[in-house]
């Protein structure tokens, strides 16, 4: 089947998982209600020019009250499966010590109403949403944050455990690390490229440590980390591209991958970083290999880049171009199903995990929800049936596949670009909080209930 037709759900294994993925900070609002506590996402938006639209997540799609029809909406799309991820400072509001009792029954009902509806719980520890009281103790550049993670994943998993049976520890530590103590682009909002390194190290010596807890806590339980990968293509066949086309690999995917599959940080990597390369204790390493059960992958979109000897991207020297002529999202990501094959494909001869789950996928364009109540979002559906049709293809070629999340169930937050970018297979009026299956949304439940 050519990857531009539409592929039907009896073409996937019987066993194989549906989902919607959503998480926490960008749904559920009542950010100040039941004893929560600040995020670092909060006092982000709280400072001028950070969010784009200048918004917050104080009530977002108000999922914290709405949460009962929120499911009934993912059940009526036919998923076997819903990803959620966990406020941190919902549970524990100073970031350790004091539980919030309020917020640990939030997800009690949360997770007893996913069961009710044949919906099976897939949850994330951590999406972004750290506590701030840990930031101002330096947040993931110190390695006490750790220790943090780790009493905080033993509460959860203990009072969850019984009824989560998947669990993921941290969804993209790229995003917030590079993003969040690099960039400057998410919160804290850092811009140094050691603190991002430490922070990274911490991230990923958190997820290893995490495990034992977690099947400890939740016997029979699958564990994974989440992370978001990327193809790569170098503009040229020059040697300078071909090059860049490696440093750039090397931080964006190998970073991660290596450590995990019990590599170590890559050499040229490290090498490139030097002084900015994190402290590793003894142990580290062996602790981050920790064998998980599945790598969760996210994907948007493919990247190219050329040689930059000015230094963007720091040491990496490489600097993003735009493949010409390609069809893009709302947000200028590259459309490209036969990227998520490549991708899948090179992490199954790299790496070759025992199981892979797309624990994200999907797209942002501009919706329009007609005077009819109908939202004809033909491109987001095109891009969904032909990531479907490129995922049954990788599968085909022997990638151990076992789910796929579409991201998201509903319009949301979306970090520093605020409302501006809709994500959802259901539209989401801000206003009265209504939600509308959009075309893609009506299609995906076709799909699913055929
Ligand atoms: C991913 C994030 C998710 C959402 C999508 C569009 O990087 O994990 O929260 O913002 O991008």
């Amino acid at each position: 089947m050519s990857a531009n037709t539409a592929p039907t759900r009896n073409q996937f294994p019987a066993d194989f998982r549906w989902g919607v993925s959503t998480s926490s900070f960008q749904i559920e609002g009542a950010g100040r209600e039941d004893g929560k506590g600040e995020s670092i996402w909060d006092r982000f938006c709280s400072e001028p020019g950070r969010i784009r639209d200048g918004s917050n997540g104080l009530v977002a799609c108000d999922h914290y009250h709405r949460w009962p029809q929120d499911l009934d909406l993912a059940k009526q799309l036919g998923v076997n499966a819903y990803r959620f991820s966990i406020a941190w400072p919902r549970i524990l509001p100073q970031g350790r010590g004091v539980v919030n009792e309020a917020g640990l029954a939030f997800y009690d009902r949360l997770v007893d109403g996913m069961l009710e509806r044949g919906l099976d719980p897939w949850a994330t520890l951590y999406h972004w949403d750290l506590p701030q009281a840990l930031q101002a103790q330096g947040g993931w550049i110190s390695r006490d944050t750790i220790a943090a993670f780790l009493e905080y994943t033993d509460l959860v998993t203990r009072r969850l455990g019984d009824r989560v049976k998947h669990w993921i520890t941290h969804n993209e530590p790229w995003c917030s690390c590079i993003m969040g103590y690099w960039e400057g682009v998410h919160a804290p909002g850092g811009t140094s490229l050691a603190d991002a390194m430490q922070a990274c190290h911490h991230v990923l010596l958190s997820h290893g440590q995490a495990i034992p807890v977690i099947r400890k806590n939740s016997p029979g339980a699958q564990v994974g980390i989440t992370l978001s990968l990327h193809p790569i293509a170098a503009a040229s066949d020059s040697a300078a591209d071909q090059a860049a086309l490696k440093r750039h690999d090397g931080l964006r995917n190998r970073w991660f991958l290596d450590p995990l599959f019990g590599r170590g940080y890559p050499e040229d990597t490290l090498a490139l970083l030097g002084a900015a390369a994190p402290q590793v204790l003894a142990g580290d390493l062996d602790a981050i290999a920790t064998p998980t059960d599945f790598l969760g992958v996210n994907y948007y979109f493919p990247e190219m880049v050329a040689d930059d000897p000015t230094g963007s991207h720091g040491p990496m020297r490489a600097k993003l171009v735009d493949r010409p002529g390609v069809e893009r999202t709302g947000f200028g990501w590259e459309v490209s199903p036969q990227g998520l094959v490549d991708l899948l494909t090179r992490i199954q001869r790299d790496y070759a995990p025992a199981a892979v789950q797309l624990t994200e996928n999907g797209s942002t364009f501009e919706d329009v929800l007609t005077p009819e109540g109908r939202v004809h979002d033909a491109r987001r559906l095109s891009y969904l049936q032909r990531h479907l049709a490129a995922l049954k293809q990788a599968i085909e070629a022997g990638v151990p596949v076992k789910g796929y999340f579409a991201w998201s169930l509903l319009d949301n937050f979306e970090w520093a670009e605020g409302y501006l970018r809709r994500f959802g297979l259901a539209y989401v009026d801000y206003t009265t909080q209504q939600r509308t299956l959009k075309d893609s949304g009506l299609w995906y439940g076709r799909f699913l209930n055929e």
